[in-house]
């Protein structure tokens, strides 16, 4: 980020330019933070301001269920099993699932009724375990698309690295 710029300047990039200009002010920022819970809010506040989505943040693989980690937006569901669910089947595809219209996935679950597209990206640690979920959702329709897939995909493996993969 150039000096002088804030979180929420990044808004006016173009889409590719916005993640570049985010991951390469996370990395500086959280340098060699290594806890999970500092990184997740880190990422979840950063993502919220420079792209200005309804709700940005991680659930976390405790057993069978998801429970919320740190987000921004409004208060939502705390546990998730992972039978239900984009988030449930991001965990059970192991891949990334993109939702352009919520109201079309048959078991999507609505936290806040002014989603309308989300995306759900697995967060795991050096060993390839799944350890957590980020999830994104938007108020307008299909707002994500392959460039959205590719730069969260790639921001989360690197914020994974800093803790879970040094961490013995
Ligand atoms: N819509 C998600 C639930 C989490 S909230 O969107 C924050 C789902 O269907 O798994």
């Amino acid at each position: 980020m150039q000096e002088g710029m804030i979180w929420s300047d990044i808004r006016a990039l173009p889409k590719s330019r916005r993640y570049d200009e985010v991951r390469e002010a996370l990395l500086a920022m959280l340098g060699d933070e290594r806890d999970v819970v500092a990184w997740m809010a880190t990422v979840s506040a950063a993502l919220r301001e420079a792209f200005g989505w309804l709700w940005v943040g991680f659930y976390r693989l405790e057993g069978d269920e998801l429970v919320v980690g740190p987000y921004q937006g409004a208060p939502a569901c705390l546990r998730i099993p992972v039978s239900r669910g984009v988030c449930g089947a991001c965990v059970r595809r192991g891949e990334t699932v993109l939702v352009p219209d919520v109201r079309r996935f048959a078991d999507h679950i609505v936290c806040d009724s002014r989603s309308r597209s989300e995306i759900v990206v697995p967060v795991r640690d050096g060993g390839g375990a799944l350890r957590a979920v980020l999830d994104v959702d938007s108020d307008e329709l299909a707002a994500f698309d392959e460039t959205d897939r590719q730069g969260l995909e790639r921001l989360v493996a690197e914020m994974a690295e800093l803790s879970w993969t040094r961490r013995p």
